[in-house]
């Protein structure tokens, strides 16, 4: 199996965003990973714009831009036409994913989740829409699931994507630990791929390291998102190298089940 990587330019000094992008670029990253995080959704405040047609100037690397804003459907173009070559929007809509009982949205309809509280989610209608609007542009189109989220929740819209994004962490900051939940998710979503002939990038984001590479691999994800782990890190191609390294015993069935995470995030 092929494992594709999505740096993430969260980890980069903002004050020489070029200087990261070549510097990752010595060990050929399939994507770069765009946050943006528009302090509503999520709360940290990051990319807009002006910095992705910036960043678009000085890489041919496609822009994987993660879209954490509560208003896709107001920001998508945005994104779009300032060169993004891959744009993924949340399930959730509104509010802040760490705190459900604020989650309200004009456009949100509700689904129980696992636990007691109540998990918004955007309109289908609204979500398909978004999709389409990427690829009537030529751009390829990602669905993403916060920590919260039941993957179930995801399977209605996988024929309709390219990516689907499963986050092992809370979204809004770099350096978290992997959530051992994430693992059965991407079985789910990669099988229920596989069982429909579908060739879908199955996206992880949220504390990916040499370890939880090869978890997260294993358990059918076949994209891995990295900040700290290598734009973080003091040389991030040679931090890549090793991150495909890891991830390629993980392909080889070399990982162990992820058992040992089971009842908490590993750092
Ligand atoms: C978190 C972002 C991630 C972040 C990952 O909300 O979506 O892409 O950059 O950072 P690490 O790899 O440090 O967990
Ligand atoms: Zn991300």
């Amino acid at each position: 199996m092929r494992v594709e990587f999505s740096p993430s330019l969260l980890s980069a000094d903002f004050m020489r965003l070029a200087e990261a992008v070549r510097a990752v670029e010595a060990a050929r990253p399939e994507w770069l990973h765009v946050d943006v995080m528009d302090g509503h959704f999520v709360p940290n405040l990051t990319i807009g714009p002006p910095v992705v047609r910036a960043l678009k100037a000085v890489t041919d690397t496609p822009l994987d831009v993660h879209l954490m804003v509560s208003n896709p459907e107001e920001q998508l173009d945005w994104y779009l036409e300032a060169g993004a070559d891959l744009v993924t929007v949340h399930l959730e809509c509104g509010g802040s994913p760490e705190a459900p009982s604020r989650i309200r949205s004009r456009n949100c309809g509700s689904a129980r989740g696992s636990s007691a509280s109540v998990i918004a989610v955007s309109s289908p209608e609204k979500v398909f829409g978004l999709f389409e609007r990427a690829h009537a542009a030529g751009r390829l189109a990602g669905l993403a699931i916060n920590p919260g989220t039941p993957a179930e929740l995801a399977l209605p819209f996988l024929s309709a994507v390219d990516l689907v994004l499963v986050m092992s962490v809370h979204p809004g900051f770099g350096g978290q630990g992997f959530m051992a939940s994430a693992l059965e998710k991407l079985r789910l979503l990669s099988s229920a791929a596989a069982a429909q002939g579908l060739d879908l990038l199955i996206e992880v984001d949220g504390g990916i390291n040499e370890k939880t590479a090869a978890l997260a691999v294993a358990a059918g994800a076949n994209l891995l998102v990295a900040g700290t782990a290598v734009l973080g890190a003091a040389d991030p191609a040679a931090a890549l190298e090793r991150l495909r390294a890891a991830a390629g015993a993980g392909a080889a069935g070399g990982a162990a089940d992820g058992s040992q995470l089971a009842t908490s995030n590993l750092a």
